[in-house]
Parts: C-alpha cells; sequence; structure tokens
C-alpha cells in the first residue's frame, strides 16, 4: 500500500499537530507567522484518530519559545509539537497551559489598570480544562470566550 505524507516532511524546523482545525489560523496570527519568511505548509481538516479532523502547521527552521509554546498551548492545547532534524523526529511533546501567563493576553475588564496604562498584562490560570484565568490586578476572570489578545 502506498503511504503519503498529506503535508510533505520537512527537514529542519517545528511540526505543530493535532491543532483542532478551526484553531488554525488563530495560531498563525499568534505567532506572527503571515511574516515569517521561510517555508510554513499548513493543512486543515485532515482526517485524525485522535481528532475528527485536525489541523497541522509545519515551520522550516523555526524552533520556539517557551513564550511561543504558551501561545499555542492557549487556544490549541491538545496540539502536539514535534521538532524535526534532517528529516527525522528527535523531539516530540503535548504542549502544556501554564501556570501564570504574562503579556499577551487582554484583561477582559475595560476598567482594569492594564487597559488604562502602561501595564503588562499578568494571569493565574485557575482551571486549565476550562479556560479561567484570574488577572493579577483586578481579579476579574477572562475565559475562552472573553480571551483577546494583545497587539
Ligand atoms: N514530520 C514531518 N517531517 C519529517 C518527519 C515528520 O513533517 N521529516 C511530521 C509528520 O507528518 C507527522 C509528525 O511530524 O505529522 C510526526 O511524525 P511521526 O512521529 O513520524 O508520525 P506519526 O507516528 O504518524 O505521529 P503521530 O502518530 O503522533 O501522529
Ligand atoms: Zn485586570
Amino acid at each position: 500500500m502506498k503511504k503519503e505524507l498529506v503535508v510533505s516532511a520537512i527537514e529542519n524546523g517545528t511540526v505543530i499537530d493535532h491543532i483542532p482545525s478551526n484553531a488554525v489560523y488563530q495560531v498563525i496570527r499568534l505567532l506572527g507567522l503571515e511574516k515569517y519568511e521561510d517555508e510554513v505548509l499548513i493543512g486543515t481538516n485532515l482526517k485524525s484518530e485522535k481528532l475528527l479532523r485536525k489541523g497541522i502547521i509545519k515551520i522550516k527552521n523555526k524552533y520556539f519559545t517557551n513564550q511561543e509554546i504558551n501561545k499555542i498551548a492557549l487556544v490549541a492545547p491538545a496540539a502536539t509539537l514535534i521538532k524535526i532534524e534532517n528529516y527525522e523526529v528527535i523531539d516530540k511533546r503535548e504542549v502544556e497551559i501554564p501556570d501564570h501567563i504574562e503579556n499577551f493576553v487582554k484583561c477582559m475588564n475595560p476598567k482594569c489598570v492594564t487597559n488604562n496604562e502602561v501595564v503588562p498584562t499578568r494571569f493565574n490560570v485557575v482551571d486549565k480544562s476550562d479556560l479561567k484565568l484570574r488577572c493579577h490586578y483586578c481579579e476579574k476572570i477572562t475565559t475562552k470566550e472573553t480571551m483577546r489578545f494583545t497587539e
């Protein structure tokens, strides 16, 4: 039986696998991949065993920082991060929602100091399965539904 990758293999870089199909473009935006100048391969609505339909993003010559991995985890908590070197899988891990989040999520409270002065946001993650972030400053809860990202 002939077996092919739907999205072709990459030589070096990172594969973000098992992204919910509807989160693929959000991940791209959050990571600023629209401006990335090397090859980016994108697949959406691919058949998968784990998810009904999954998305995948392959980024040539790119390895993500912890802060970038935190961003992926917030919008695609079941994603797998795969490091590729010389066409080989050298590392594979699930992303993880962190205990604390700084800078990139906006507080949902318009009166919060972070929305009115130049103060970076800080949250404690109080619920990881049903995402709830408690603002360090105003203590209001930002949820998946009210979550917006800075810049
Ligand atoms: N991959 C890639 N380029 C490579 C090697 C692998 O893009 N040079 C991708 C594959 O397409 C796959 C992922 O990296 O999406 C993981 O590769 P591998 O572990 O070989 O695949 P599977 O065993 O099918 O992974 P899983 O069962 O976890 O989906
Ligand atoms: Zn706040």
